[in-house]
């Protein structure tokens, strides 16, 4: 008897990769001026730039990842191994991925590394007053401590490895400290296809003084990965 090895990218648990700002502009669909306005947290920012490149533009950002209690060095070891092992399993399943802002392995390797090499120095000048250690679905933040909050590629891409009490969890804690709107992306799992606690959550009686928008955004790597999740109430949500 023969198994087929399974069709999408392979990781045992979240792997440490970083996106830079002019990405999540487009995957939360909001611009330098628009950002400038609120006072945001980046959830489950890890190695990305977004806040050390948004600070230098004059942005007010936080950043919460369960690795800020770590020093660089050993961040900029683990980044670069899960880098490497990533990059390593791409081309095997590159079908499932869109090439066009990144033709290559290498411009996507470039790209993240851009990404960690402008976060390193930023988080050992600036340490826990911008970066604050944070294991969700728990946080120390003050109730509305932000008018913004964002989170990209920790929810719902993990759907095998993070169980839908997280999800649940963590999205009430993240509204708990916003008193504007939670976005997330995406809202597709590691195979591409919506995850199911999308759903679930939108339905969930928890949430039902919220209202949730599902947002298509100039974003796609991954394949059908390129729809944002807007959860605010009615009052509450960021002008647009
Ligand atoms: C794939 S990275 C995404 C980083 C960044 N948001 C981006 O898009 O570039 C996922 C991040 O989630 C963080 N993470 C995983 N589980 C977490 C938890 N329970 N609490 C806080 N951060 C967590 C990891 O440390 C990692 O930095």
């Amino acid at each position: 008897m023969t198994f087929e090895t399974p069709h999408y990218l392979q990781i045992e648990k979240v792997v440490l990769l970083g996106r830079a700002f002019d990405e999540y502009c487009r995957m939360f669909a909001l611009d330098l001026a628009e950002l400038r306005q609120e006072i945001i947290l980046d959830a489950g920012s890890g190695v990305s730039s977004f806040c050390a490149e948004g600070t230098a533009l004059g942005c007010n950002i936080t950043a919460a990842d369960v690795i800020y209690s770590y020093p660089a060095d050993e961040i900029a070891r683990k980044c670069a191994f899960d880098l490497e092992d990533v990059m390593a399993k791409l081309p095997a399943i590159a079908d499932l991925y869109v090439w066009d802002e990144f033709p290559t392995v290498e411009a996507l390797t470039q790209q993240r590394q851009r990404a960690y090499r402008a976060f390193l120095p930023d988080y050992e000048q600036h340490g826990q007053s911008r970066y604050k250690p944070t294991i969700y679905p728990h946080s120390a933040f003050e109730t509305d401590a932000f008018t913004l909050t964002v989170s990209s590629h920790l929810l719902f891409l993990y759907e095998d490895q993070l169980n839908y009490a997280f999800h649940r969890d963590t999205l009430k804690e993240l509204l708990r400290v916003t008193s504007g709107e939670v976005r997330i992306f995406p809202i597709a799992n590691l195979k591409g296809k919506r995850c199911v606690y999308v759903d679930q959550l939108m339905a969930d009686e928890v949430f039902g003084d919220y209202e949730f928008e599902i947002v298509r955004v100039n974003y796609e790597f991954l394949k059908n990965a390129n729809q944002m999740l807007r959860v605010f109430t009615r009052d509450s949500q960021l002008r647009q």
